[in-house]
């Protein structure tokens, strides 16, 4: 989309002066339209004083969030029945509490979408559907029910949200921004990582205290998180935060959580999704129909170096010798297949195996379990993964230590 900044300034201005004496005809322009795609709200310092914190009242809620100045990221770990991959907590939604932790909700009933997968389609907005049919999803309904459930109850109380802060709005606009931005301040929220990489992993076993997973979050998030369980099993974090400028596109600025822990201090149990140990073993799904291959379904990719397997590779493609192993899908196509992970289509980017949301899907090949690129199984690295150091894995074996890398389902 067009940022305002790629238009002059002069014509900006001029376009800004004629939308304001409410000049319709201009806008038809189709050298115009871009420009007013663009929020009205995107004129909207993202430097001036954060919600809750403001020493001065504010007027413009188009620009300042208020009431519902505490902006929650909620997220949820499903264990019974599963939600999401195994490797990853799941979006719950985005609240806007008041700065006192009380909150509104249910706002304008006129708002109360009931097709926002057509609204994001609509909008062009395909990938994140996808992403949010994967990492957004509920216990006890469709997708598409918990969007429209988390929109009318919470969206519709952003005040920056409200159809008024837009030029030339069009119906649903503010819930494609409310969308998007929630599944962009999620993705800058890894809370499986950050356990992991604290040594707080899925475990049918052990126990964590709340310290623990508390001093995990915070120095991550930059601030104390609410964590909430069920029978003493984690199951909900909510990252808080305060906003200079509005939702859509203002600076989000980590708070303190307004709401104290309802998890025990000790004996929290952090189920694994799959229900099995806590070696990352995949979820079953048997393989072996896709092609020949058994590259199929959902498994793992296990390093194997000097014949001896070493770790495996996590959701973002990298190598890593604790923790648990990410999930891969495995889909047929054209010859091969392609490989899937949380963080999203896995490829080779400048050699290296990667997955992401921008990356774009390799067509891979295998020799029975063994992962092939471009016909060959070697794969290789600059060192041997180690502890918590994740070590990037090329195609072909001109890196130091010589791998192969293997489907296990
Ligand atoms: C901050 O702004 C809000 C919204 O205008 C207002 O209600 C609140 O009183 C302001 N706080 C201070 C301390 O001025």
């Amino acid at each position: 989309m067009l940022s305002v900044r790629a238009v002059s300034g002069l014509a900006l201005a001029a376009v800004l002066s004629t939308a304001r004496l409410g000049l319709a005809s201009p806008l038809d322009h189709p050298a115009y339209r871009s420009v007013f795609d663009v929020d009205a709200v995107a004129s909207c310092s993202a430097t001036g004083q954060a919600s809750c914190q403001n020493t001065t009242v504010q007027t413009n809620l188009c620009c300042f969030n208020a009431p519902g100045g505490a902006l929650l990221q909620t997220q949820f770990w499903d264990t019974d029945p599963v939600t999401g991959p195994d490797d990853s907590w799941t979006i719950h939604g985005l609240w806007p509490d008041n700065c006192d932790g009380t909150y509104e909700s249910s706002c304008d009933s006129s708002r109360a979408y009931t097709d926002i997968t057509g609204i994001l389609t609509s909008a062009g907005e395909t990938e994140l559907v996808s992403y949010m049919e994967t990492m957004w999803v509920s216990n006890s309904g469709t997708p598409e029910s918990f969007w429209e459930h988390e929109w009318s109850k919470h969206g519709t109380c952003v005040s920056t949200l409200d159809p008024k802060c837009y030029t030339g709005y069009t119906k649903g606009q503010e819930a494609v921004d409310f969308f998007k931005k929630v599944v962009a301040l999620f993705k800058t929220l890894p809370t499986y990582d950050w356990l992991s990489a604290a040594g707080i992993t899925p475990s049918s076993s052990k126990t964590y205290t709340l310290a623990q997973i508390q001093a995990a979050l915070t120095k991550n998030h930059g601030a104390s998180v609410y964590l909430g369980c069920n029978n003493a099993e984690i199951s909900e974090v909510w990252y808080f935060f305060n906003v200079k400028g509005s939702v859509q596109t203002g600076t989000f600025v980590p708070v303190a959580s307004l709401n104290s822990a309802e998890c025990p201090s000790t004996g929290i149990k952090y189920l694994p999704k799959n229900g099995g140990g806590d070696d990352g073993g995949g979820s079953g799904g048997g393989g072996g129909d896709g092609g020949g291959t058994v590259f199929s379904g959902s498994g793992t990719l296990n390093v194997y170096s000097s014949g001896t397997q070493k770790g495996c590779l996590i959701s973002a493609g990298t190598w890593y010798t604790s923790g648990t192993c990410a999930t891969y899908t495995a889909t047929a196509s054209g010859s091969g297949f392609t490989l899937k992970s949380s963080k999203g289509n896995c490829g080779l980017s400048g050699g290296v195996f990667t997955c992401g949301s921008g990356v774009t899907s390799t067509v891979f090949t295998a020799s029975g379990s063994s992962l092939m690129a471009s016909g060959s199984t070697a794969f290789s690295a600059d060192s041997t993964a180690s502890g918590s150091t994740q070590v990037k894995v090329y195609s072909g074996s001109s890196h130091s230590v010589k791998l192969t890398v293997q489907w296990a389902s």
